[in-house]
């Protein structure tokens, strides 16, 4: 299957690439390096010995978009690239509508033009806002804070409604939790521009002495010790998810939370990512960060009943790929 990859040098695109690539799809990435570089999919390359074909293109740009579709019999489309900083969306909230909002919608006029039956949605547990934890596909989502998370309930809506319309058209949107970690090989992972605002990367620089110390904010939730809970996720079974998502999406819209369905607190996952990595990482608790919630974990029985898939790495997989890539930096 003929796969179009938006945003596959990215973080999470170039880890589904190499998934991609290993079962066997043929991957087609467009994308603009507005926050990555080409050079990660020469990685992928090596790392899979298989080709991809890149468009160094805006999907915001329907020509643009018209012309990879003109050339290649596309069969699906993983529609990855956006921005993704909540705070800049708040600060730039046209910016954020207009690349996230309109790169969903040239893309799904292709598909329609073209008779493209699949297409998988990146979204975000950031929709679910402040419902009772464990999060399910089934709540009621909640206005957010941010133009980000907004942009992204505007695109599952849209591709909500082109579903609708048009009963052969099959759409997957997939809420991820909190992705991290890296490829085994080290060759590959998240590298943030300037100071990361998530934490994992954070933890890593500081480990490395990039940056002296972590803030931890807030130690004063209603949590296991205090400090923030997320369902953290290697990015690798994220990845593996889409190709889930790719082969089994039956017709119509379905949605699956992308998490573990466990919660790791701040300090938990400093103090795992010590034990695996044995280096201190140094931090002082802080104020809370405006805009976060206490805890924030999946209900993750659908996708493991519907799509088959399930998580084979666990916490300490991530702290030490996270290092790894970190450390060959
Ligand atoms: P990323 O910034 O590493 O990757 C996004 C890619 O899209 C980048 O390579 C960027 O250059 C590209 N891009 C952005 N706008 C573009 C445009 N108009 N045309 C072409 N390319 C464009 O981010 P990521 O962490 O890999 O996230 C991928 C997707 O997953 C995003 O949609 C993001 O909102 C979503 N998501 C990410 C997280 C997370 O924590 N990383 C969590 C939930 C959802
Ligand atoms: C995790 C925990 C922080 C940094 C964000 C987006 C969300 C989604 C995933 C895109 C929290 C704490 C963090 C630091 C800290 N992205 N923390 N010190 O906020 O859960 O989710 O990324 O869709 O939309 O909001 O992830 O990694 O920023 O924070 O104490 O320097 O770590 O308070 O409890 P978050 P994060």
């Amino acid at each position: 299957m003929v796969i179009l990859v938006t945003g596959g040098t990215g973080y999470i695109g170039s880890h589904t690439c190499l998934a991609l690539l290993e079962a066997g799809f043929t991957v087609i990435v467009a994308d603009n390096l507005c926050n990555s570089r080409a050079e990660t999919l020469d990685r992928v390359m090596q790392i899979t010995n298989k080709e991809i074909i890149f468009y160094e293109i805006d999907v915001t740009n329907a020509a643009s978009v018209e012309q990879i579709f003109t050339d290649h019999r596309i069969e699906g489309v993983i529609h990855f690239a956006a921005y993704k900083a909540v705070g800049e969306s708040v600060r730039e909230p046209l910016k954020y509508y207009h690349n996230n909002i309109n790169s969903t919608l040239v893309l799904a006029e292709a598909c329609l033009k073209h008779e493209v039956r699949r297409f998988v949605l990146s979204s975000s547990a950031t929709v679910y806002g402040e419902n009772d934890v464990p999060f399910v596909e089934s709540m009621k989502l909640q206005p957010t804070a941010n133009p980000y998370g907004e942009s992204k309930i505007i695109s599952e809506r849209i591709l909500r409604d082109v579903a609708n319309a048009n009963s052969w058209f099959s759409v997957a949107i997939l809420r991820y939790f909190n992705p991290v970690g890296a490829h085994v090989s080290g060759l590959i992972g998240e590298e943030p521009r300037g100071t990361p605002g998530n934490l994992m990367p954070y933890i890593t620089q500081v480990a490395k002495g990039k940056i002296g110390k972590l803030s931890v904010f807030g130690g004063d939730y209603p949590t296991v010790d205090g400090t923030g809970v997320r369902d953290y996720i290697h990015v690798m079974d994220l990845a593996e998810g889409h190709v889930a998502a790719m082969n089994l999406l039956g017709e119509g819209i379905h949605t699956y939370n992308l998490g573990t369905g466990k919660g790791t607190s701040v300090l938990e996952l400093i103090s795992i990512f010590e034990e695996e990595v044995g280096i201190k990482v140094p931090f002082e608790i802080m104020e809370r960060r405006p805009g976060d919630i206490a805890e924030c974990y999946a209900e993750v029985s659908k996708a493991k009943e519907e799509l088959y898939w399930n998580v084979k790495r666990d916490i300490r997989d991530m702290c030490r790929d996270a290092w790894r890539f970190e450390s060959n930096l």
